[in-house]
């Protein structure tokens, strides 16, 4: 079947599923998108006013086809809908193991297992069944078996197509994006999914491979990236040392054409759901074929993540002038409501460990989700404004990028005197904060 696929069913309405079911919707008003999810109550905020991800754009995309090409539907009430469906996406999550063999490293296929049976017990026909949660290589050996014991008759290609949107872009980065990635042995599969895509992007950003190149690409990718933040943060220590600014060692390095200037943002550490998760299961592949060296090599770029969450921890436990901290930021990056790995719950961590009050802000995250996710410590609270967060602390520490930190009127705030703001993303307005008379310590920036 090379068709226009006509019916496309998605498995898990999250970060991803959402937005790009969505955009694929908006752009294709000649396909109906049925986007399933086992979490009712997730379906009911996609298909109430207050969407369950926050998204720039997202509302108005959403506006635009719900109900008219795009529907969002609990499994139990939709299933149904795999039946008729000529593609289908798996778009849920695959974390890290928790438990068993490779736990702690492995990705966790379970989701993606469920989901494989879903479709061999209700497809019908012919369909194309497409990866689009980041897998390990050769994932796609095992949902083929799955499908292959379907007892409906149906027959299924299935075709690895990663998705590379970042949060707080993803509606550019699904209507712009720099590639759509298509892996694949079936030629009239590959073609059918690729003239959805074709639909509003360029023939040349639709690249084509094999299946398994297209699966390690995905995890390659999300490694080259969180090695470039891993390499600044690393440099970003001996800035501090050196008295050298790590921006503006960033911004020369980032002259040279063959290294682009993008992603060599020093931080407090890189988080969000993918890029730990990603190398960790990349780390594991390389042991389970007997690669220790390349297992090494990527396994550096997760210390230092871990080891920059740490050290800046312990600097705002250093210069705070009380037992009070207010954290900025919970979000693991501006534009997004999403704290999975965010620096903040690591930071937050060590300075309850450390006997220290935390009061936090964030304009986007759901305060009492992050402090469910701490074990709800009576020494964490949330406030609902900056000011408030402020008010009578001995230390900041900002950990989101959020544009809002970076017009702070640090005059009129009511931290304690002598207390010390620690930018962890180099966005604090560092004369207002002088004018201030309070202390500042930056990522990357020799301490004064
Ligand atoms: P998510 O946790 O936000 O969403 C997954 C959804 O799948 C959840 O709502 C869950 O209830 C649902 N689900 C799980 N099992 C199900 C089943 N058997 N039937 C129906 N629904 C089920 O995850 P996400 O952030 O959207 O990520 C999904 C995948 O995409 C992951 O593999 C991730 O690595 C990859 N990815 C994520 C991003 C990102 O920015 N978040 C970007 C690119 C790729
Ligand atoms: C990432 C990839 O960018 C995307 O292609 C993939 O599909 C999913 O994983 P995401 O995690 O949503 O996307 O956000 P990203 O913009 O990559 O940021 C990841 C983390 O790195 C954030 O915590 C961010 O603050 C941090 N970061 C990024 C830096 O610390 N410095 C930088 O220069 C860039």
């Amino acid at each position: 079947m090379n068709a226009r696929p006509q019916k496309i069913v998605c498995i898990g309405a999250g970060y991803v599923g959402g937005p790009t079911m969505a955009v694929i919707a908006a752009r294709c008003p000649d396909v109906q998108v049925t986007v399933l999810d086992l979490n009712a109550a997730r379906i009911a905020a996609w298909n109430s006013e207050s969407l369950p991800v926050f998204e720039p754009g997202l509302p108005e995309v959403v506006r635009q086809v719900r109900g008219r090409n795009l529907h969002f539907l609990a499994q139990a009430q939709g299933v149904a809908a795999l039946a008729e469906a000529d593609v289908v996406f798996i778009s849920v999550q695959t974390p890290t193991k928790t438990s068993g063999a490779g736990a702690g490293k492995a990705s966790d296929l379970q989701y993606v297992e469920a989901c494989a049976r879903l479709i061999a017990e209700h497809a019908r026909g012919h369909t194309i069944v497409v990866e689009k949660s980041t897998m390990p290589v050769r994932a796609a050996e095992r949902i083929q078996q799955i499908l292959s014991t379907t007892q409906t008759g149906g027959t299924f290609a299935v075709l690895s197509n990663p998705e590379f949107l970042a949060e707080g872009t993803a509606i550019r980065d699904l209507e712009q994006p720099d590639r759509v990635l298509i892996g694949g042995e079936d030629p009239a599969a590959v073609a059918a999914l690729k003239s959805i895509y074709a639909t509003w992007v360029a023939p040349e950003k639709i690249l084509t491979t094999g299946l398994w190149s297209a699966e390690l690409s995905k995890l390659a990718a999300n490694a080259f990236l969180a090695q470039r933040v891993s390499s600044i943060n690393a440099l970003s220590a001996l800035c501090e040392k050196t008295g050298a600014e790590v921006a503006e060692v960033a911004a020369v390095v980032g002259t040279d054409s063959r290294i682009g200037p993008k992603f060599l943002q020093a931080s407090v550490g890189f988080g969000g759901s993918c890029f730990q998760k990603d190398l960790l299961s990349l780390i594991y592949l390389c042991e389970h074929h007997g690669l220790p060296e390349v297992a090494a090599y990527w396994q550096g770029v997760v210390d230092i993540n871990e080891w920059q969450k740490h050290r800046f921890a312990k600097v705002v436990q250093q210069v705070a002038v009380s037992g009070r901290i207010a954290v900025l930021g919970l979000a693991f990056k501006k534009d997004t409501n999403d704290f999975r790995e965010s620096a903040a719950l690591a930071v937050c961590r060590s300075l309850l460990q450390a006997g220290l009050e935390v009061v936090a802000y964030d304009p986007r995250v759901d305060g009492s989700r992050f402090a469910a996710e701490l074990g709800h410590p009576a020494r964490f609270s949330v406030a609902s404004t900056v000011s408030a967060a402020l008010a009578g602390a001995g230390a900041v520490a900002v950990l989101t990028e959020w544009e809002e930190f970076k017009s702070i009127a640090w005059a009129s705030v009511q931290l304690l005197p002598g207390a010390v703001i620690c930018d962890g993303r180099n966005v604090v307005d560092r004369a207002a904060v002088q004018q201030a008379g309070y202390g500042l310590r930056v990522i990357g920036s020799a301490a004064p």
